[in-house]
C-alpha cells in the first residue's frame, strides 16, 4: 500500500470543505495543511489538527504538502496556481480555469513550462452517470444530435452572496459558477460549438452581475441546444439538485435536467434514461425507456483518485486546462452575445498552439 500523498486544501470556503471530507474517506490522500486569510478557518485546522497558513507562499515554504487543492475565487486560480506549480506542487484547480482568458493560457504556458500535473476539476466528467451517458452517446445509439435542452434552477440564498465576488461581474454569477459544467458536458458529449445566441438579465437580484440567462447553441457537427440558468428560479430541474452529487449539501429530486435528442433515440439525464423506437422514429408510436445500470460512486472521490494517478504515474489529465479554456472561450462568447444581441461565433484559435499536456510526471508511491 503506498504512503498517502500530503495534501493541502488552498480556500477552505464551500466548495474547499467538500474537498476536506472527501480527502477523509479517502486512503490515497491525508490532509496536511489549509491555506485561507479567513479567521473562521482556524477553528477547521484545528478541528482537523492541521496547520493552517494566511497564504499560499507560506504554505509552500513550510514544505508541508506533496499535492494542493486550490479552491479560492476564480480570479485567484492563475496567481495562486502558478505558484504552486512552479515550486513543484500538482494541483487540482476549481473551475472555471480562471477568471480571464488571458490567465487561461498564462496557466497552460506555466504547466507546459514545468510540466507538472495539472487537472481542471469539472467533477461531473469523473460522475459514472457521465461516462456511461458519453459511452452510449459515442456508440451511435442516439444518432445524430438534433437537439439538446438543459435545464438550471438553483435558488441560491441571500446568504450566498455575502461574498463579494459572486456579485461580481467576472467573478461571479451562474454563467461562469455553473454554466461552465454544463457547456463542459455539452462539449464532451457532441463535441466543439459553432456560434451562440443568449440573453442574460439582472432584474431578480439587481447585483451587477446576470441572475438568469437563456442561450441557444449550434454544434460544429450539427445539432442545435438550449441552456435556460438561473440562481433566482425556483425548481428541481438541475443537475446539482438532481444527480446525487453532494448529498451533504444538496437534495437529489427524482427529476430530469438533461434531454438530447437525437436521430434515433433520446437520452436524459441524470436519470441515464434511453428513449427509442420499436423501428423508425414515428411520434405517433410509443417509445421504449431504457435505464441504463450504472454503478454510481462519488464523482468527488473519483476526481481525486485520478488526480492521485496523476501525480504517482503522469499521463494526460482527464479534463487539461486546455481542455478547461475551450469552455472558458465558450463563455466568453455566451457573454458577448448577452451584451450585444448578436450571434456569437466561438473562436478557439487561441488554443491552436497548444496540444494538451501529456505529464511526464511520477514520482512513484
Ligand atoms: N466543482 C464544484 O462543484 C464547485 C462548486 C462550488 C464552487 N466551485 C469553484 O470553487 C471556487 C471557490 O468557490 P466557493 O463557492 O467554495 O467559494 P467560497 O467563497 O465559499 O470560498 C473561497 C475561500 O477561498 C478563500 N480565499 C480567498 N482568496 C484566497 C487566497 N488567495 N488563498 C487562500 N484562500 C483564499 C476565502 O477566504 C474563502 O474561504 C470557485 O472557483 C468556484 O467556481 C466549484
Amino acid at each position: 500500500m503506498p504512503q498517502p500523498i500530503e495534501i493541502a486544501v488552498i480556500g477552505a470556503g464551500a466548495i474547499g470543505r467538500t474537498h476536506i471530507d472527501s480527502i477523509g474517506r479517502m486512503s490515497g490522500f491525508r490532509l496536511s495543511a489549509i491555506v485561507d486569510p479567513m479567521p473562521a478557518s482556524a477553528t477547521l485546522a484545528s478541528a482537523l489538527g492541521v496547520p493552517l497558513f494566511p497564504n499560499v507562499e507560506t504554505m509552500i515554504g513550510s514544505g508541508s504538502a506533496r499535492a494542493a487543492i486550490v479552491a479560492t475565487p476564480n480570479e485567484t486560480h492563475f496567481p495562486v496556481s502558478e505558484a504552486l506549480l512552479r515550486a513543484g506542487i500538482p494541483v487540482l484547480l476549481e473551475k472555471p480555469v480562471s477568471e480571464s482568458l488571458a490567465s487561461a493560457l498564462g496557466l497552460i504556458a506555466v504547466a507546459d513550462e514545468t510540466g507538472i500535473p495539472l487537472l481542471v476539476g469539472h467533477h461531473r466528467r469523473h460522475n459514472p452517470i457521465i461516462r456511461k451517458a458519453h459511452e452510449t452517446i459515442r456508440s451511435g445509439r442516439i444518432g445524430e444530435l438534433v437537439m439538446a435542452t438543459v435545464t438550471c434552477s438553483l435558488a441560491k440564498p441571500a446568504s450566498y452572496f455575502e461574498a463579494a465576488w459572486r456579485r461580481a461581474p467576472g467573478a461571479g454569477g451562474p454563467l461562469l459558477i455553473n454554466l461552465v459544467h454544463e457547456i463542459d458536458l455539452l462539449r464532451h458529449f457532441f463535441g466543439e460549438i459553432a456560434t451562440v445566441q443568449a440573453m442574460a438579465s439582472n432584474k431578480r437580484r439587481g447585483f451587477a452581475v446576470e441572475d438568469t440567462a437563456a442561450v441557444c447553441l449550434e454544434f460544429v457537427g450539427g445539432g442545435l441546444g438550449t441552456l435556460c440558468i438561473s440562481d433566482a428560479a425556483t425548481g428541481p430541474w438541475a443537475w446539482d439538485l438532481s444527480a446525487g452529487e453532494n448529498r451533504l449539501r444538496f437534495p437529489a429530486h427524482p427529476v430530469t435536467a438533461h434531454h438530447y435528442a437525437g436521430s434515433r433515440a433520446g437520452l436524459s439525464l441524470p436519470d441515464l434514461t434511453l428513449w427509442e423506437p420499436e423501428s423508425e422514429p414515428d411520434w405517433t408510436r410509443a417509445l421504449h425507456p431504457t435505464k441504463i445500470a450504472v454503478e454510481t460512486a462519488d464523482p468527488y472521490e473519483a476526481q481525486l483518485a485520478h488526480f492521485a494517478g496523476l501525480i504517482r504515474n503522469g499521463g494526460a489529465p482527464l479534463v487539461s486546462a486546455r481542455d478547461a479554456t475551450a469552455n472558458l472561450i465558450v463563455l466568453d462568447a455566451i457573454g458577448q452575445a448577452a451584451a450585444t444581441g448578436r450571434v456569437v461565433s466561438v473562436d478557439l484559435s487561441p488554443l491552436d498552439a497548444i496540444s494538451g499536456t501529456i505529464f511526464n510526471y511520477g514520482n512513484g508511491p
